[in-house]
């Protein structure tokens, strides 16, 4: 190993941290790193192979920054929550002016602007830096969404270019606004994510249930699917863990998993922000709600006890068609509402968020990665003021063309007692949305019924009251 000093530290060696050190390392960066338990780091750099030249192990938060070349940009990936606030106050000590902290995990935009406000004045720089692909993407090239000042970025946009994903040669990584909004960006990211799986787990539930086919068989639709339309990681990942064995019982390893899924931070947080800001996001709250229906197993099994099961077998394999063209219109209302509580957080935040630059990011190394993406990149591009993407030319053709399939596959699967909340919720939203005379009429009448609240008129201005129990 030479003396010369390291030019990029990080801190956390977990799954995310030891792979974006391989990363960095990899691309001719010196790098410093530190963990918590030093036994972490004595193992990443043993393990580290040919690219363990290029690592400087510290043992202290002190060796780390006395092995960076200042001024230093130290990236701190660590679980979300205290222990970032932690590693930053245990920073502040041994770093000097013009050094940057680089928040990389997955931390609640909120505690992002906090920490940009705690650290401002300090001469130190921060930014919140969203990372999606997981160890996949950390080790061989990440999306990277950054929030901070367009001055720090540049001074770290080489690296983070270097490091991150490449579509058609173009870096997966970009500077969105100030302070919490590469992290807020990640976390609609997430909750798009999240409303892509459930609705993938939707259709793959009426292939199970309501055609009663097996899961190869099932894995075989969604890797043809993987060839058209919906090209993208996720069906492509699916296809996959479809046709996976389970080398204990040599049955697929679907049918052995229990059917209970998680839900944490980012799907959640994206639910409450776009409630907050007042912008309709149903596909997202659909599957971050179904998330936590999985998780009462107890409850839904005893449940089907009282109820009876969903009927099953009972749906045509004509439906196969509109299942895909389904998926399609659901994600296409699914994208809409991120973008636009993305939209009107920036608004809101003074952010000025380029909607096309971040989902061209998206296009590679993030989890929700496709084809698709190109395609929102293009209309967002073309059509600057398009207030939401399903009012975008190009969208408002494809959901002409998809969206009768979405009825009819709820419909159907409604029929048939099969939970649909996400795509469900997609084609309500998407009804909701084009209706011009819809109801909150009634609403509006009702609320001045019982709290004098007045409405509008359809025929003159102001404030108006009904004739209820006035003898009017
Ligand atoms: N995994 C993913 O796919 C993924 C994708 C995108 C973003 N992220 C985000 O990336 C961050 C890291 O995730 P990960 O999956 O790499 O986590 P992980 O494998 O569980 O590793 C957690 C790391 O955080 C350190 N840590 C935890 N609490 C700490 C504390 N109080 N003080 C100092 N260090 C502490 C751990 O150190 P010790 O070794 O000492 O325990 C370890 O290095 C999280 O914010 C996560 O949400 C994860």
């Amino acid at each position: 190993m030479t003396t010369e000093k390291a030019e990029i530290g990080l801190i956390g060696l977990g799954v995310m941290g030891a792979n974006l050190a391989l990363n960095i390392a990899e691309k001719g960066q010196k790098i410093a790193v530190f963990n918590r338990t030093t036994a972490r780091t004595t193992a990443f750099v043993e393990q580290a192979g040919d690219l363990a030249g290029m690592i400087v192990p510290c043992e202290t938060i002190e060796a780390l920054a006395e092995a960076i070349r200042p001024p230093r940009p130290i990236i701190v990936m660590v679980q979300a929550g205290s222990a970032v606030d932690e590693q930053i106050a245990h920073l502040k000590p041994v770093l000097s002016a013009n050094d940057i902290i680089i928040d990389a995990g997955n931390a609640n935009f909120h505690d992002t602007v906090r920490r940009t406000k705690e650290l401002e004045n300090t001469g130190l720089t921060f930014i919140g830096m969203g990372v999606s692909g997981g160890e996949e993407g950390a080790r061989n090239g990440p999306s990277i969404m950054v929030g901070g000042t367009e001055d720090s970025y540049r001074r770290v946009e080489p690296t983070l270019t270097a490091i991150s994903a490449k579509f058609d040669g173009e870096a997966c990584s970009a500077w969105l606004g100030t302070d919490g909004a590469g992290h807020f960006v990640k976390t609609i990211h997430n909750g798009i994510e999240y409303a892509d799986m459930q609705m993938i787990a939707e259709v793959y539930g009426v292939l199970r249930d309501g055609l009663g086919m097996q899961a190869k068989e099932i894995g075989a639709v969604f890797e043809r699917w993987n060839k058209g339309r919906l090209n993208s990681f996720l069906i492509e990942i699916t296809a996959k863990v479809l046709g996976a064995d389970d080398p204990k019982t040599g049955k697929p390893i679907v049918d052995m998993i229990l059917d209970r899924a998680g839900q944490k931070g980012t799907g959640k947080w994206s639910a409450i922000e776009a409630q907050t800001l007042g912008v309709p996001a149903t596909a997202i709250e659909a599957a971050v709600a179904a998330r936590v229906i999985s998780s009462l197993r107890d409850e839904r099994l005893a449940a089907e006890r009282a109820y009876g099961p969903a009927a099953t077998g009972t749906i045509s394999r004509d439906i196969i068609d509109d299942l895909e063209l389904a998926l399609f219109a659901g994600k296409i209302a699914a994208y809409a509402q991120g973008f636009a509580v993305m939209s009107t957080a920036s608004r809101e935040f003074n952010w000025n968020l380029p909607l096309p630059t971040i989902a061209k990011i998206w296009r590679a190394g993030c989890i929700i990665r496709s084809q698709f993406l190109g395609t929102i990149a293009e209309a967002f591009g073309k059509d600057a003021g398009v207030a939401n993407l399903l009012m975008a030319p190009a969208f408002i053709e494809m959901m002409k063309g998809a969206s009768p399939s979405l009825r009819r596959v709820v419909a159907i699967s409604a029929e048939a007692g099969l939970p649909m909340p996400a795509l469900g919720s997609a084609l309500a939203y998407f009804d909701g949305y084009r209706q011009g005379r819809g109801t909150s009429n009634v609403i509006q009448a009702q609320r001045d019924f019982f709290g004098a609240h007045g409405f509008e008129r359809m025929d003159e201005p102001g404030a108006h009251h009904g004739p209820w129990g006035s003898g009017a």
